[in-house]
């Protein structure tokens, strides 16, 4: 599947940082049934590759990427679990090389004009706006639509359920990540009710571009 097609199956991704592999499996549940298809674990902890394995055993129809792919290193940990896209936080030629090579769909981080069109150039014409809230928010996002009019984002980083529907709405977005609809203490006590819950929300915002 192409990173298009995987974007254009959520409007909203969740980012999760999974401490304990047991928690993988009701997570995975509790999102699936709020209504989400398309979630992303970050390669943070020291389970995340055996976490993306429970989560893709117990739900095979979701579309599971891993996060926070920082080197090459990172992609080869993250193959034994085949995950189905990579998410990276920023992007150095190397890492775009990389990414490349390895051939899974991928969003690279980018947070300035520069960054994007380097990654462009490479052919990432989707890309993580990263960290979306600090690095100029939906003003900057919306710059960067006349000059960079090919590229789509999937704005991450302080991004809320209230501030989802500001970036849904610009025409260069694809889809929004964060981590409000499961964060790791939500995790880690077991939230399972709340992030349903959250989810059911987030599966509900729909693009408005
Ligand atoms: C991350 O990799 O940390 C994500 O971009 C999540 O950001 P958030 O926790 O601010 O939603």
């Amino acid at each position: 599947m192409k990173i298009d097609k995987i974007l254009q199956a959520a409007s909203v991704i969740p980012v999760l940082e999974i401490g304990a592999v047991e928690t993988a499996v009701p997570l995975v549940r509790a999102l699936a049934a709020g209504g989400l298809q398309v979630i992303e674990a970050t390669l943070r902890t020291a389970v995340a590759v055996d976490a993306v394995k429970a989560m893709k055993d117990e739900q095979p129809d979701l579309i599971i990427g891993m996060g926070t792919i920082l080197s090459e290193e990172d992609i080869e940990k993250s193959l034994s679990c085949q995950p189905d896209f990579l998410v990276t936080p920023g992007a150095t030629k190397s890492l775009l090389q990389s990414l490349k090579k390895c051939g899974i769909p991928s969003l690279p981080g980018v947070a300035s004009a520069s960054e994007a069109m380097t990654a462009a150039e490479e052919g990432f014409m989707a890309q993580k706006f990263f960290p979306a809230e600090s690095a100029g928010g939906t003003t900057y996002l919306k710059a960067l639509k006349g000059p960079l009019p090919k590229i789509t984002f999937c704005p991450t980083g302080g991004i809320s359920a209230e501030k989802a529907p500001e970036y849904l709405a610009l025409s260069n977005v694809a889809c929004v990540g964060g981590s409000w609809i499961a964060t790791k203490d939500m995790i880690e006590e077991q939230k399972w009710a709340l992030i349903e819950a959250n989810a059911h929300r987030a599966a509900g915002m729909l693009l408005t571009n």
